[in-house]
């Protein structure tokens, strides 16, 4: 079966920091791709395949700025060509690993795995809190074992939070107010509601620094801005201060047709200097982080138990990501649309 994501879009393939002079193997969208940087500091991605007989690249070794196989010694230059043999005089025609254009925005590098000619024609989605001083930012890398639409459809539909995660909830709120107008676009899908005044959760007080008693308006805000990122902004108005403005940024990146590396993100534009803000918001969200992987891995086990593909009953909670799903499956049919109709190579 087809996978149910495109290639044609720039997914975050690793953090600017796990990426250095140590090969890192990592598999996106089902390709082996192993990263490294050179010594300028540019990051390279190639497929993690030697030409000769298919050893991982990542299990060789960087000599300057060229790989070298573990198994055989071939060498190969950062752009995929392979300029030598250790065995012979001559390098066979044609010995070329596969690279990938990348695009490095911290915290984040990109990576186009698509029609090789096509990356050019886009850019990553931007993300301007992270070079934005007004900014401060904690994240973690996680590994989920489910599909990647899962997780969009997770955290564009916030009800489960009374739920999974009642805790989070300021005290008094019993349900989420209906979306206001979803917007769709090409690729992206974008919702906003906002929340009556309440007090605040714990872990608001604790962020923020607000007496627990203040009365404040949230506004919640949840974009599916390619197949790729999913970014949740959440405010909080106190009212005769600038508002507090929480985002959760993800890059969803699936691994394989049933799992997804999760590049997670939280930035804040409050308390951007204070470290013990930045701890607590890390470990509430990789909890939270946590607790979601643990249910959406049980309803990906169940889904691959199923025979026949069934029918899932919608709600209109659930507005935004089945909007969502359906931008995806276009760029995914599209995709396989171009393919059918290309003329036969002769
Ligand atoms: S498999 Fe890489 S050199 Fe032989
Ligand atoms: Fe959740």
């Amino acid at each position: 079966m087809r996978p149910n994501y495109p290639f044609n879009c720039w997914y975050v393939a690793a953090t600017t920091d796990e990426v250095g002079r140590d090969l890192l193997a990592r598999r996106l969208l089902g390709i082996p791709v192993v990263l490294y940087r050179r010594s300028s500091g540019d990051v390279v991605a190639m497929e993690d395949r030697c030409v000769h007989r298919a050893y991982p690249l990542s299990e060789g070794r960087l000599d300057g700025d060229r790989l070298v196989c573990g198994y055989h010694g071939f060498v190969y230059d950062p752009d995929g060509r392979c300029v030598d043999v250790p065995s012979q005089e001559r390098v066979p025609q044609g010995a070329c690993v596969r690279t990938y254009a990348v695009h490095e925005q911290p915290p984040f590098v990109w990576i186009w795995l698509g029609e090789p000619g096509a990356a050019a024609l886009r850019q990553p989605p931007r993300t301007p809190w992270f070079d934005d001083p007004q900014w401060a930012g904690t994240g973690e890398t996680l590994n989920v074992e489910a599909n990647y639409l899962l997780l969009h459809e997770h955290y564009l539909d916030l009800t489960n939070v009374f739920v999974m995660h009642p805790e989070a909830v300021p005290p008094g709120i019993e349900a989420l107010p209906p979306l206001d107008e979803v917007e769709v676009s090409e690729m992206s899908v974008a919702y906003a509601r906002a929340l009556p005044a309440a007090r605040l959760a714990d872990w608001e007080a604790e962020a923020t620094g607000l007496p627990r008693d203040t009365e404040c308006a949230r506004r919640e805000e949840g974009t599916f801005v390619s197949p790729a990122l999913h970014v949740q902004r959440y405010t909080i108005d106190a009212g005769d201060r600038p508002a507090f403005e929480l985002l959760r940024v993800q890059g969803f990146t699936p691994e394989s047709p049933t799992t997804t590396h999760v590049f997670l993100q939280i930035v804040r534009n409050y308390a951007t200097d204070r470290a013990v803000v930045a701890d607590h918001l890390r470990s509430m969200f990789h909890e939270m982080a946590a607790r979601d992987a643990a249910v959406l891995e049980t309803v990906q086990r169940r889904l691959g138990d199923e025979v026949e593909p069934r029918r899932d009953i919608n709600v209109k909670a659930d507005r935004a990501a089945v909007r969502a799903r359906r931008v995806a499956q276009g760029m995914v049919e599209e995709e396989a649309g171009r393919i059918a109709t290309r003329p036969a190579l002769i």
